[in-house]
């Protein structure tokens, strides 16, 4: 090696010893005769000294400029006690040079690398290469690498086999668009990148694999948000003979393994679950934040019969009331009510926001508070577990729209107006009992509401296969299914099921989903067929490792745990991707782009 020593390693044991270090310069001080570099690497950062006494050294020294990279060879001597650095590893030595050589020289950069310097996140996607420099991006490349690892070791104790499936393949849905690629051998078709290994993974069970897994990564053609990426990276696994029970066990040894491991943090396992309806009831929304209370109530039979028309008038539409306390909320202004709390609902549906307000005396304000004696407003309030001091908030409308934007309101109020959420806590869980199927009301067709391959409740598959697909009101979305998510404080983290191991079942979900069958012989006729060979029940699950590593870093973009994000519009700033290819690459392909057909035609 070039060096003895990183630039994180040196304290006081080794003074008087010679060593060399090699990395870059972050900075030099130029003290009048006295000057000092920093040198730093992945490691940490050193203090070089150069000597007035060695003045050849020290002119060679002068001429070095920022992120110029280095070797140094000097004595490991102890900074006088005032110019000592708690805040650094190395901060109790610095080193004497006695030589040093340039390794390469830098140009002006475009932005510092210093750990306080404001860079816009475009400007550091363009020139990533020097982002990874910064001591942070270090820290988080390597926590990911610690959680990936502690991923490995688990499920290897566990006689999990970890298998690579094809990134060229053929379409697996998962709702979202595929990332196409064409083939030059085959004249007008196409690949399609794995939106998930998921037929693979099950067909590695119909291969007897048993326990497979793979750090995979996934390809989804989607509108990108700050926890989206188009290639993402997911603990892809699955287990034979297993059901969810299993899964649940799996995943959560995986993540205790990992969250110690990566963050230092003491996952509680096992995991509390809710069922999906519970979670819609309680929280208005199948992810919720539990590291907060503010649960929601149906008022629907207490908000009856009165002649506040905004509750009448949507009960009478076959809707709902729901509420939620809001802890000292007798303080809130009207503009905080009317306008802050009710621009979190809008988006999500709401027309209004009706609100009560109780005095610390108990007495009640507010529109809905005329309309209803007071023993009811008593049964509302002790329904929603409030008491004097606080508000209420109701939201009348559909169920969909009431559970949604009382869900943005409670989060909004839980962590970021109440500021409920102690930082530094995970509160995970499991959610089951998904619906099966949901209404398209687009393409007004069923759709699967994990994937296709998904068993259903054995207590709900006679009435599924009773049932007519091709009507909205088919009872269809009662339809429970054998899916389950990870949530993760209010984000889905993981999702998976136990799935359809019958090729006659599968077939049958295929045409509730309004496939014919011509179009599943087309699109998964590899995969019936398969089925029907003899396969073992399974189960499995995805968890997505960069959400999960970004969120244990309690960073809020998953951009900062991948080494080589892409953009919010799918772009690599850097390389340019995806760019022009030549008419040539083109041609081989059997391609033409439409504009050139239009301007032939
Ligand atoms: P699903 O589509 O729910 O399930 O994905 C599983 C997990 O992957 C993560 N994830 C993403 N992360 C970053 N960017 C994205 N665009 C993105 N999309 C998804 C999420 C999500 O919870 N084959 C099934 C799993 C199974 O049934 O075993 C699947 O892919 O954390
Ligand atoms: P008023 O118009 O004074 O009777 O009060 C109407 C109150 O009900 C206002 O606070 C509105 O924000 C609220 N409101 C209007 N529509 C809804 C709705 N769909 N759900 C809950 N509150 C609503």
């Amino acid at each position: 090696m070039k060096r003895t020593h990183t630039c994180g390693e040196l304290r006081r044991e080794h003074e008087g010893l010679t060593v060399t270090l090699a990395g870059w310069a972050q900075n030099r001080r130029d003290h009048g005769g006295l000057m000092f570099i920093d040198l730093r690497d992945r490691y940490g950062l050193t203090q070089i000294v150069f000597d007035p006494a060695r003045p050849e050294t020290l002119k060679l020294g002068q001429e070095v400029r920022s992120e110029w990279v280095l070797q140094v060879t000097g004595r490991v001597a102890p900074r006088p006690p005032e110019m000592a650095n708690p805040k650094l590893a190395t901060g109790e030595i610095e080193l004497a040079v006695e030589s040093f050589r340039v390794f390469s020289r830098a140009c002006a950069l475009p932005f510092e690398i210093d750990e306080h310097a404001r860079v816009g996140e475009e400007a550091r996607l363009a020139h990533r290469y020097l982002d990874l420099r910064r001591p942070a991006m270090q820290a988080n490349l390597a926590a990911r690498h610690r959680f990936v690892r502690a991923l490995r070791e688990t499920l290897d104790g566990l006689g999990f086999l970890e298998i690579e499936t094809p990134v060229l393949a053929k379409s697996t849905p998962e709702g979202a668009r595929d990332y196409l690629v064409p083939s030059r051998v085959h004249p007008g078709r196409f690949y399609a990148l794995p939106q998930s290994p998921q037929l693979f993974k099950q067909l590695c069970m119909i291969g007897g694999c048993d326990r497979y897994y793979q750090i995979a990564r996934c390809f989804r053609d989607e509108d990108l948000r700050a926890d989206r990426q188009p290639e993402f990276t997911q603990l892809d696994l699955e287990m034979s003979f297993a059901d969810e029970e299993d899964v649940f066990a799996v995943t959560e040894a995986c993540l205790k393994n990992a969250f110690r491991q990566g963050g230092g943090v003491e996952a509680a396992i096992p995991f509390p679950r809710l069922t999906w309806k519970e979670a819609m009831a309680r929280y208005g929304c199948d992810k919720p934040d539990l590291r907060f209370g503010l649960e929601l109530s149906d008022l629907s039979d207490l908000a009856a019969g009165s002649d506040f028309k905004v509750f009448r008038s949507a009960l009478a539409a076959g809707g709902v009331v729901k509420g939620l306390a809001i802890p000292g909320g007798d303080a809130f202004s009207r503009r905080e009510l009317d306008v802050e709390l009710l621009e979190i609902a809008k988006p999500h549906g709401a027309k209004g926001l009706a609100w009560i307000k109780i005095s610390p005396a108990g007495e009640y304000s507010g529109a809905p508070a005329k309309f209803f004696p007071k023993e009811r407003l008593d049964a509302i309030r002790d329904r929603l577990a409030a008491k004097p001091g606080d508000a209420l908030a109701f939201s009348a409308d559909r169920a969909g729209v009431v559970n949604a934007s009382l869900a943005a309101v409670r989060n909004h109020l839980g962590q970021v107006k109440l500021g409920l959420v102690r930082p530094g806590s995970y509160r995970f869980a499991w959610v089951t009992d998904f619906p099966a199927f949901e209404w398209s009301p687009e393409e007004r067709r069923w759709q699967s509401a994990h994937h296709p391959f998904t068993s259903v409740n054995e207590e709900d598959r006679d009435f599924m296969l009773a049932a007519d697909p091709a009507r909205e009101d088919s009872g269809l979305d009662r339809v429970r299914s054998a899916a389950y998510d990870l949530v993760l404080n209010g984000s889905e983290v993981a999702s998976g099921s136990v799935r359809i191991h019958d090729s006659r079942l599968q077939e049958k979900i295929f045409r509730v989903l309004g496939l014919s069958e011509e179009g599943i012989r087309d699109r998964f006729g590899f995969f019936t067929e398969a089925l029907g060979y003899g396969t073992p029940p399974h189960a499995g699950i995805a968890p997505g490792i960069d959400r999960l590593v970004a969120m244990l870093l309690g960073l809020d973009s998953i951009r900062e745990v991948i080494a080589f994000p892409k953009n919010a519009r799918a772009a690599d700033l850097m390389s340019g991707a995806p760019g022009e290819v030549e008419a040539r690459q083109l041609r081989e392909l059997g391609i033409a782009r439409l504009e050139e057909d239009g301007a032939k035609a």
